[in-house]
């Protein structure tokens, strides 16, 4: 063995190897390179290999000079890691990636504004089941079989008995709810509802409510009436208009339906509003002693107000939205649209 030889072919080495880094413009042949030379069968491991063979007078010297070659090409290797500058080629006039980073779906975000409005005055957060009985969602809310009333919800019935069904509404929370608190209380309840309607433009077979009930004693029409006035406000701006409407429904008496002054034409009458300037958007009214006696309160001294509003509907107002098919879709350019409003 000449190891005169091998001592002049580590300069050699030494210059190659950084020749062909330097060409090594992708990670892949930055690779190669790092396993053709400092490998654990690359250049540098051969020679520390020979070493065990030189004569002892040679060893010294030898191993120095390996070691250094070894520690020159590791920093080497270590200073020309990829530092984001541009690659020959990359034209940096081009545009980002555009990166979407997710978002609330617009009915997730509605639903949590409206709840908020409530928490902050003190209402507590619930909700019950989709698949409810007979009971729940009727007959303690003052529909005993055959009412009438039931007619105002076309009802998925889950059995033939008709006992078993997806709740037409949260009303049934209400039932829910009292029968396991002590008056005063006052909760929202917040939840998936269904109804044997076609879907179309403004109908939806599932849909959401929110829910609310306040009970306690010497609770008045007025405070209903200045409680959902304020949220009205809250969600669609304080110079919104707000109106009650005498109205029916068997678990509440009095009843009234609430409309606002349109969103879109502020009221003078737009397609949106049929002309009309307002927009029905709840139910409302002051629970009814039969509802109280279903679930064991005294209507003597317990006294109590609840309201109920589909959820897409304040959604759709908010947005703008024209068509409630666009919530089930699942097309994320409705979703990107919406992404700037959480
Ligand atoms: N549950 C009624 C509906 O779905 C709304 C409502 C709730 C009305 C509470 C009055 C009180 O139409």
């Amino acid at each position: 063995m000449d190891w005169e030889k091998i001592l002049d072919s580590l300069a050699q080495i030494r210059e190659e190897a950084a020749a062909e880094l330097a060409a090594a413009r992708q990670e892949q042949q930055r690779e190669l390179w790092r396993v053709k030379y400092l490998g654990r069968r690359g250049r540098l491991a051969q020679l520390t290999a020979l070493l065990a063979e030189a004569p002892p007078a040679m060893k010294p010297r030898l191993g120095q000079e390996v070691n250094s070659l070894k520690q020159h090409l590791l920093n080497l290797f270590q200073e020309r890691r990829p530092t984001g500058r541009p690659e020959k080629g990359q034209n940096l006039s081009f545009p980002g990636k555009e990166i979407f980073p997710g978002c609330l779906h617009p009915l997730t975000q509605t639903t949590r504004l409206m709840v908020n409005i409530f928490v902050r005055m003190g209402f507590g957060v619930y909700t019950g089941p989709d698949m409810e009985t007979d009971y729940y969602n009727f007959e303690a809310l003052n529909m005993p079989a055959d009412h009438p009333a039931r007619d105002m919800w076309d009802t998925f019935y889950l059995n033939e008995q008709h006992t078993r069904l997806l709740r037409t509404h949260t009303s049934p929370v209400q039932i829910r709810v009292m029968e396991k608190m002590k008056p005063p209380f006052r909760i929202v309840a917040v939840g998936r509802c269904f109804r044997r309607d076609p879907l179309d433009a403004s109908h939806s077979p599932v849909f959401h409510q929110m829910e609310g009930l306040m009970v306690g004693s010497d609770i008045s029409f007025s405070q209903l009436k200045g409680l959902l006035i304020y949220f009205c406000q809250e969600l669609f701006g304080s110079e919104t208009r707000v109106k009650f409407l005498p109205s029916y429904f068997p678990f509440t008496e009095p009843s009234a339906e609430v409309s606002i002054s349109c969103v879109i034409c502020k009221g003078t009458g737009c397609a949106t509003c049929g002309r009309t300037g307002w927009l029905e958007i709840l139910g409302c009214g002051m629970v009814h002693p039969r509802v109280f006696r279903a679930v064991g309160y005294d209507p003597e001294t317990v006294t109590g107000f609840a309201f109920g509003m589909g959820i897409e509907r304040i959604a759709m107002l908010r947005h703008g939205i024209a068509d409630i098919r666009f919530f089930l879709q699942n097309d994320l350019r409705f979703i990107r649209q919406l992404s700037g409003s959480r």
